[in-house]
């Protein structure tokens, strides 16, 4: 049900990204790996040289998605697209300004939908292609100093509801995973950022403590299964009890 399927995985060179590329692989998957910096997904590369295949591309440059599609993917067929990359920063509102939000848009919202434009073609995906968008508990929790990246993270709800309609035509399937705070290298800087104190506060917060990615990743892979194929335009919490208070 998820065996041979070839899958498009952006943020493949860390945290739940490159988690998701090594479980697809044990799953007999087929992944393409989208990041930017090779030596960070080189030991998987090195174990699974026929099942892996790495394409570098810098998320904000819009202009080379269509010659990465053109050129690099020319012939794929894809089964999943899964849109991991993104950033995250923390700033009061006195220091938002339309640059800063817009970079964090870049990343999280508008490189998921030009890839999914590109993806939705019939020549890059099959019928009944299942697409992941990464959201978080914070696109419908707020947090202080996080207006931009909840911001992004809400705009992706909407980017799954309106495009699951829109690509049910082809029988794809869209939806988001909504994760509490997971350990990964995103969550280690943020960790490192602040006091001891804050951050037993955020582990607390989490009934179930905090997550790893081997909590994340097999909800992923379901998604991407035929074992979904009747599930579209949905959100689901794997947070640990977080967002239940
Ligand atoms: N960790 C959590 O607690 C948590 C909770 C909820 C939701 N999420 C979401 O889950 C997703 C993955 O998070 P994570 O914790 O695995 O983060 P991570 O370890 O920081 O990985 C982020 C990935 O995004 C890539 N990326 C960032 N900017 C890019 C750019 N300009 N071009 C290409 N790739 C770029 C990174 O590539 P480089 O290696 O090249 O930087 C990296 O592979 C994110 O969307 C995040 O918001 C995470």
């Amino acid at each position: 049900m998820i065996q041979n399927k070839k899958v498009l995985v952006t943020g493949a060179t860390s945290g739940i990204g490159l988690s998701l590329c090594d479980f697809l692989i044990h799953q007999k998957c087929n992944v393409i790996a989208v990041g930017r910096d090779e030596s960070k997904i080189k030991n998987l590369l090195d174990k699974s040289r026929n099942e892996l295949k790495f394409i570098s591309l810098d998320l904000n440059d819009f202009n080379n998605y269509s010659k990465i599609f053109d050129e690099m993917l020319a012939g794929e067929k894809f089964d999943g697209f899964v849109h991991c990359a993104g950033i995250e920063e923390t700033f009061p509102l006195t220091m938002y300004n339309p640059e800063n939000v817009k970079k964090i848009f870049d990343i999280n919202v508008f490189s998921g939908i030009e890839l999914l434009r590109y993806f939705s073609k019939k020549k890059y995906s099959n019928e009944g292609a299942s697409v992941v968008f990464l959201s978080s508990v914070m696109g419908e929790l707020g947090q202080p100093g996080k207006i931009g990246y909840c911001a992004t993270k809400s705009a992706i709800l909407g980017v799954v509801r309106s495009s699951a309609l829109e690509l049910a035509k082809r029988k794809f399937r869209v939806n988001a995973i909504s994760p509490g705070v997971v350990n990964t290298p995103m969550t280690q800087k943020l960790f490192s950022q602040i006091e001891d104190e804050n951050i037993q506060k955020i582990k607390e917060m989490h009934p179930l403590g905090i997550g790893e990615v081997e909590d994340v990743v097999p909800i992923i892979t379901f998604l991407l299964s035929d074992f979904s194929k009747w599930i579209t335009g949905q959100n689901i919490k794997i947070d640990g009890g977080y967002s239940i208070q």
